[in-house]
């Protein structure tokens, strides 16, 4: 695995500043400190190439042994070509196909399926996948309710073929395209292209009902992962490490509490990110990893939601 934020910290003490807010008032309702903000001229590719080059040396992986790349992004580089097409350049990994997957802040689970899907059916044996966004990019900085939230990283990991009874057990991903309409990115696309008005209108930034995501959070990271818990035969009792996404404290305290995961296996660093989309499971799963917290054998679930609305869960027996 790899991961890559930008160097530049924007504390809530900064956004003090910028909008009118507190740094109680985005504490208290998120959980959020600091967040990581990307340069002028820096793109989701190059975030995405760092985690991948991390998690490629990782895995003891050349560039050039890769069946496939899939970058999830909300924040491609451009509209085309894919943003995986210019990681797998900067990568120099000529033999690998290539797509981005849009799914918002369930994206990296969404890529582990797909990967672990094809590595199952024999059609590839290494896949890079990468959650990578730079919602900084695309965030009104005037709007209180949406600034405070964001931050900007990637995360990626090398997925192949692993001992009979270790890996991915089981997936649950899905969708409710009729709430789509509560998180969109609205201009910019074939429906309104990008004019003077839509500029004007500020339609190329995010426009939330972050009430109504809430809500869906809640309710979706509960029963995802008990569907994909009931898959592989196991309940919310043998998950050793819980990674959800890092939108919010409240979303993942109360998810934790509908699952009755004990707050001990809960892994967080909501604080130190915000909300880095498509790069918040893959870089949450990175630090506790690294920090020690995974052993082998152990059960780990992933958990995202996100535009769509999506959600996606993994339930993983880690090892090699
Ligand atoms: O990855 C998926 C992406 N989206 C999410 O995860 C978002 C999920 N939603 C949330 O996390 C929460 O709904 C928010 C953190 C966005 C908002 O928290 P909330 O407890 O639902 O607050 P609210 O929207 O109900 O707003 C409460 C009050 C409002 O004032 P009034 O109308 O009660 O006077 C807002 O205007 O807080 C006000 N407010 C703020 N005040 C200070 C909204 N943003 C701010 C702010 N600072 N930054």
């Amino acid at each position: 695995m790899g991961m890559a934020v930008p160097e530049k910290i924007l504390t809530n003490a900064d956004l003090e500043k910028m909008v009118e807010t507190t740094d109680e008032w985005i504490t208290t309702r998120t959980g959020i400190k600091e967040r990581r903000i990307a340069a002028p001229g820096e793109a989701t590719s190059d975030l995405a190439t760092r985690a991948a080059r991390q998690a490629l040396e990782g895995a003891g992986v050349e560039p050039e042994q890769l069946d496939l790349i899939i970058v999830a992004t909300v924040t491609p580089d451009m509209s085309f070509p894919a943003t995986a097409c210019i990681v797998q350049m900067e990568l120099g990994a000529d033999n690998a196909a290539v797509f981005d997957l849009s799914a918002g802040c369930s994206g990296f689970v969404y890529a582990l399926d797909i990967a672990a899907r094809t590595i199952e059916s024999g059609a590839y044996e290494r896949v890079l996948i990468i959650g990578a966004d730079v919602l900084s990019k695309i965030t009104d900085w005037s709007d209180r309710s949406t600034c405070v939230l964001f931050g900007d990283g990637a995360g990626a990991a090398v997925v192949g073929p692993v001992q009979n009874g270790k890996g991915l057990l089981a997936a649950d991903l899905g969708a409710v395209g009729k709430s789509g309409h509560f998180l969109t990115l609205p201009a910019g696309g074939s429906r309104t292209p990008a004019s003077v008005e839509t500029v004007e209108g500020g339609q190329h930034y995010i426009h939330m009902h972050g009430n109504e995501v809430y809500k869906f959070a809640v309710r979706v990271m509960g029963e995802t992962t008990k569907k994909a818990l009931a898959k592989c035969g196991l309940t919310s009792k043998d998950i050793d490490v819980f990674i959800p996404h890092q939108a919010n404290i409240r979303i993942i305290d109360a998810a934790c509490r509908r699952l009755g995961i004990e707050d001990e296996k809960v892994f967080v660093n909501v604080h130190a990110y915000g909300n880095t989309s498509a790069a918040s499971v893959p870089i949450a799963l990175y630090e506790a990893y690294h920090e020690g917290l995974i052993h082998d054998s152990d059960i780990v679930a992933l958990v995202g939601f996100g535009a769509g609305l999506t959600w996606a869960s993994a339930i993983l027996k880690w090892g090699r």
